[in-house]
């Protein structure tokens, strides 16, 4: 089984292809009910991009509320486990956190991959889209390596083969807790008046965190923080506060 989350689409492709490569059923994670999961497979496998150099809250959460039988089954079935991050730059220790998560629910984390994708981060001041060439470049090597890392995962080959970057203990240990905490503030999300009414921000939010009211969004408190409302919208009237003027936007467009 693969269990992936995606905001823009780059860990959907990722994960689509892993799962098709190795033969595994394919789980989005806001749209599985972690009680009635039960464990099928060979594999146990996580996708899902790099959140402030951890693990999207919401990955670590879904583990946390999967039943003790689906672990004693994967376990029974000697799945191997594994997780596939992608990033627009680096892990810092995603991997770690991801293995204590796991490890508590008494599984250890045998392999981590990491893949570099488009970068989809626009709301601090400072982060935005990548470049076109830059994102091109990535687009182009993304593939490949996914099936590089599918073949190694298809031979049994587990090991960590992430980027890292710099400071890795300082990212994630300090930085990510500040993320969890205040790194979105759902009241911040607005839209402006090119909004078409196309209902578009609402229909992508893995949460359905977004609804209509008198043909506008209004977010509610549920946001992950993935920025596919912002990304989607076709006019670039969702806006993070001031944050987001004048930031690029993206989606995944490998299928
Ligand atoms: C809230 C947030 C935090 C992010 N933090 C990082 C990061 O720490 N390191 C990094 O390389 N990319 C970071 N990114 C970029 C994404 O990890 C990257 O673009 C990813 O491929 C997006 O995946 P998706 O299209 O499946 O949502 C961040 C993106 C978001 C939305």
């Amino acid at each position: 089984m693969v269990f992936f989350f995606s905001g823009t689409g780059n860990s959907r492709f990722a994960a689509g292809r892993l799962s098709e490569a190795l033969g595994e059923d394919l789980r989005f994670i806001p749209e599985t009910h972690p009680e009635h999961t039960v464990f099928s497979g060979r594999h146990l496998g996580f996708v899902f991009p790099v959140y402030s150099w951890g693990v999207p809250p919401l990955v670590l959460d879904f583990i946390a509320s999967l039943p003790e039988a689906f672990f004693e089954d994967a376990k029974r079935c000697a799945a191997k486990v594994w997780m596939v991050c992608t990033c627009g730059d680096e892990t810092a220790l995603s991997p770690e956190m991801l293995a204590r998560a796991l490890e508590s629910r008494g599984v250890r984390l045998e392999g981590a991959w990491s893949v570099i994708m488009p970068n989809n981060y626009v709301i601090l001041p400072g982060f935005n889209t990548d470049p076109k060439d830059v994102e091109e470049r990535k687009l182009r090597e993304a593939p490949a390596r996914i099936d590089s890392i599918a073949a190694e995962i298809a031979r049994g080959e587990m090991k960590t083969d992430v980027t890292v970057g710099s400071l890795a203990r300082l990212k994630s240990r300090l930085i990510y807790p500040l993320f969890r905490r205040f790194g979105i503030f759902p009241s911040k999300w607005r839209w402006n008046d090119a909004c078409l009414r196309c209902e578009r921000c609402s229909l992508v939010c893995p949460t359905r965190n977004v609804r209509i009211a008198g043909g506008h969004p209004v977010w509610g408190k549920r946001c992950v923080s993935c920025l596919a409302c912002y990304h989607n919208c076709p006019v670039h009237s969702v806006e993070y506060g001031n944050a987001t003027h004048f930031k690029g936007q993206y989606v995944c467009p490998l299928k």
